[in-house]
């Protein structure tokens, strides 16, 4: 089976329409959110159109339809990530997961003189919370940096730092750099050392089939919208060891079993954590995204992101003043390119090539740590998704050369 990514492109109807006064749009900040397919935005209106009401409050015919397709969304993803229905909570998106298990397990579980390993390429999501968390409870902060040339972790200082460490966060890929992280060998040292760990997966489940159970980590971090489900949506995956550790980090209705004016008693499992109205429509949205994506082979759609990122990377770390960040689309990075021209500033390029149809990201990505380590504040960045094609990347790299012939 290969891509069909002119059919694949009909599924998304923003990709037909135009920008900047009539251009093709040419969407690459796929690192940042994905498109949503038809299948999904219908999803979501059904549910709107026909079954909107509350989940778990009420017997009547809506409430019932609404609650069966929220949990139904929920078995979908359980099985899509390789768990079970107990073991995925829903979150807004990564950045709450973390921060879950940051104040629903961490805070619960470590204190002073514990240690959490995490590395000089992770997203602010995964370095802010264990900052905060460090202050309350006297935990210490400990950091693997990267090798700026090749854009990898270096694995050296993580196997010497991990010994008596407590809790190691690592990014499954880098939203920077498109690196991906031998995420098994730093859970099996992880575990070895008797260290819980969590991997954020926000720009890999975009990319693979995440298996938790398969994987052996404590916490696995997902966003629904950037693999074409809604925004607002994402998810925890966590041990049920993890889940019975766990304390409730947001309270009110839902995750309560008894409420009483002196004291509270609560729901066990996933419902725990998810208090008040849930997303219901993201939900449904999400869960149709794992189905719009089953439908298509998981490592073609990753080695095709790949190629173009390969094939854009090289075509422009040769052209006038770029300096291209990593190794793009080598080994089994994720359809990043990074780069930043000497004189044009990044964000007037950004908007140099927005004028000729073409979206990419600007800025430090949440990822200051990251840029420091490059001795920069900002960079540009394309990230490619599934359908993409590879005379959009040809596009794009005719575009840059043009303008930075004329301004450079
Ligand atoms: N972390 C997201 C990005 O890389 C928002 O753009």
């Amino acid at each position: 089976m290969s891509l069909d990514i002119e059919s694949i492109r009909r599924d998304f109807p923003i990709l037909s329409r135009t920008v900047s006064g009539g251009k093709s749009l040419v969407y690459l900040d796929n690192a940042a959110t994905t498109q949503k397919p038809q299948s999904v935005i219908d999803a979501m209106t059904r549910y709107y159109e026909q079954s909107n009401a509350n989940v778990h409050r009420a017997v009547h015919t809506l409430a019932a339809e609404a609650t069966e397709q929220y949990e139904a969304a929920r078995d979908t993803l359980a099985e899509w990530f390789g768990t079970t229905r107990d073991n995925l909570i829903f979150t807004s998106g990564t950045t709450e997961a973390i921060n879950l298990v940051a104040w629903g397990w961490a805070r619960a579980n470590l204190g002073a003189g514990d240690v959490v390993l995490i590395t000089e390429m992770e997203h602010h999501a995964d370095i802010v919370p264990w900052q905060l968390l460090a202050e309350e409870k006297q935990i210490e902060i400990r950091v693997v940096p990267v090798i700026t040339e090749s854009g990898t972790l270096d694995m050296d200082v993580f196997h010497a730092s991990v010994d008596d460490v407590s809790l190691v966060c690592v990014v499954h890929t880098s939203n920077v750099l498109g690196t991906r992280n031998p995420i098994e060998e730093i859970i099996t040292a992880s575990k070895k050392s008797g260290a819980k760990v969590m991997i954020d997966c926000a720009q890999a489940a975009p990319h693979h089939r995440i298996d938790f159970k398969g994987m052996d980590a404590d916490f696995v971090t997902i966003s629904g919208h950037k693999m074409c489900g809604p925004t607002g949506i994402g998810c925890l995956l966590a041990t049920s060891d993890c889940i019975n550790q766990m304390q409730p980090f947001m309270s009110g209705g839902d995750m309560i079993e008894q409420v009483t004016m002196e004291k509270s008693t609560f729901q066990s499992g996933p419902a725990k954590f998810e208090a008040g109205t849930p997303k219901i429509a993201e939900a449904i949205g999400f869960a149709e995204a794992a189905r719009w994506l089953s439908q298509h082979d998981m490592g073609e759609l990753h080695a095709h992101c790949n190629a173009l990122a390969k094939h854009t990377s090289e075509s422009i770390r040769v052209l006038p003043g770029i300096t291209v960040y990593g190794e793009p689309g080598s080994g089994d990075g994720s359809g990043v390119v990074s780069f930043l021209h000497d004189s044009i500033h990044a964000e007037d390029l950004a908007r140099f090539m927005d004028a000729g149809g073409f979206a990419m990201r600007t800025g430090h990505h949440c990822a200051q740590p990251l840029l420091d380590a490059y001795g920069v504040t900002s960079t540009n960045r394309v990230s490619f998704y599934i359908y993409n094609t590879m005379g959009e990347a040809n596009a794009f790299i005719a575009h840059l050369e043009h303008i930075i012939e004329r301004f450079g």
